[in-house]
């Protein structure tokens, strides 16, 4: 089953998106949720707060999972990923941060790191909903194109166009911008229970139809929710005009 939620705008989008993971929590607040960073889910985050705030939910019991590090940046590091989720999320909810998991792009055993992730992710028994974004080339986490389907937690080298996108967080200067980074495969996400991808701006429409409307490739990795049996693609009119007619 994949749904389709083509809202108006950002804003209607990161609501739609607060629903669903709202209605996650609220159902199971037990509920171990997968969570992504970069600009998209930022909103759905600021949601979530507020709904919090408001008393309508609770992160007291949850357990979550991020998707990647950046290989070499700690939690202290203002562009590492674990800063991002501690500052757009984690520092205003009631969450337990012992119970927030993020790879570790400091362990300098890199196998050991990814295979010890697998292993978090087993143990606190998978995940319930998984967050997503997607990148211009389709990546989902720091899967990108050419990565087979079967991969659990490993290290990836990025792509020229991932480091030139993330390269304004530092600056403009890609030379700043790690060059690895360590991720959960596709296999890992696709063992979630259930997927909501994001996808917002006119930038964002050629590839999120590919990856709904195209072939199943490795070429475009988000491709594989296809396969998914639950995914929620939410996102605002410029990117889901071509997925949802009027
Ligand atoms: P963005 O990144 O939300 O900053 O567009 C998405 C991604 O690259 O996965």
């Amino acid at each position: 089953m994949i749904r389709f939620y083509k809202e108006h705008d950002y804003g209607s989008a990161s609501r739609r998106a607060a629903d669903i993971l709202s209605a996650q929590m609220i159902l199971k607040p037990d509920s171990v949720l997968g969570l992504a960073t970069g600009s998209t889910p930022v909103g759905t985050y600021q949601e979530l707060i507020r709904r919090y705030q408001e008393g309508r939910i609770s992160f007291a019991e949850i357990t979550s999972c991020n998707l990647d590090e950046y290989v070499g940046l700690g939690g202290d590091n203002d562009q590492s990923y674990r800063y991002f989720m501690n500052h757009n999320l984690f520092d205003h909810v009631d969450i337990d941060k012992s119970r927030t998991f993020v790879p570790d792009g400091l362990d300098p055993d890199h196998e050991a790191a990814c295979r010890k992730y697998d292993e978090i992710v087993k143990s606190v028994g998978g995940v319930d909903l998984q967050l997503l974004g997607i990148g211009h080339d389709g990546h989902i986490g720091f899967n990108e194109p050419g990565d087979s389907f079967d991969k659990g937690t490993h290290i990836v080298d990025l792509q020229e166009s991932t480091i030139r996108a993330n390269s304004r967080f530092w600056g403009g200067d890609e030379s700043k911008v790690p060059k690895q980074a360590i991720t959960m495969g596709i296999a890992t996400v696709m063992s979630a229970g259930k997927i909501l991808i994001m996808a917002c701006g006119e930038d964002k429409r050629d590839i999120i139809t590919r990856a709904f409307r195209g072939p199943i490739t490795p070429k475009v990795p988000a491709s594989a929710l296809q396969l998914h049996p639950c995914v929620f693609v939410v996102g605002d009119e410029a990117a889901m005009g071509d997925l949802v007619k009027d």
